[in-house]
């Protein structure tokens, strides 16, 4: 069976999400769909673009592991997962900066480093429609920013350096052209 995953070239990653107007049982089953892709995809996030989807949602499930600091405790601790985030908005940013590698399973085989703040303020509806405001910072911060980025229409190649954008240029082209709808 072919992937689910919308891949670069495919025009509903470059879609503007349209925030959720109630959240229901409709929505709750997006979000599992979602996770159930993620997971077959060993991925970490998933934005509802990259399956087709223009609902604002994104699914989350950061390994605590993955997500520790420099003295190996967990940066983001009794944050549950996974997580749904409807309607998602960052209301603070740090103004310390990290940079690190990003992937997308939007991008198969892509590594890009990005900079972005080291902390985030989020705010969302979770999966009960319930209210919720989130402090991240390591991985999930630099996830949240990401998952946000694909409900805005924004893409890990708009991170890209020129230089990143010439040494990737022939797996770039060839997506593109992969994946882009018939004229
Ligand atoms: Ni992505």
């Amino acid at each position: 069976m072919a992937s689910p995953i919308c891949i670069y070239g495919n025009p509903v990653l470059r879609k503007k999400s349209e925030p959720v107007k109630e959240v229901t049982a409709e929505t709750r089953t997006l979000a599992d769909r979602m996770l159930g892709i993620m997971y077959a995809q060993d991925g970490i996030g998933l934005a509802a673009e990259q399956i087709g989807h223009t609902e604002a949602v994104f699914v989350l499930d950061i390994p605590v592991a993955a997500d520790k600091n420099d003295q190996g405790l967990p940066n983001n601790p009794g944050v549950k997962m996974p997580q749904a985030f409807i309607n998602p908005e960052i209301i603070g940013v740090s103004e310390e900066t990290t940079v690190a590698e990003e992937g997308c399973l939007s991008f198969p085989k892509l590594y890009v480093p990005v900079e972005r703040p080291a902390e985030v303020v989020l705010r969302y509806l979770d999966r009960d429609g319930n209210a919720q405001v989130l402090n991240a910072k390591g991985l999930l911060a630099r996830a949240i920013q990401h998952e946000l980025d694909h409900l805005n229409g924004v893409l890990l190649v708009d991170h890209m350096s020129p230089v990143g954008k010439l040494k990737h240029a022939l797996l770039l082209r060839k997506l593109k052209k992969q994946n882009q709808e018939p004229q």
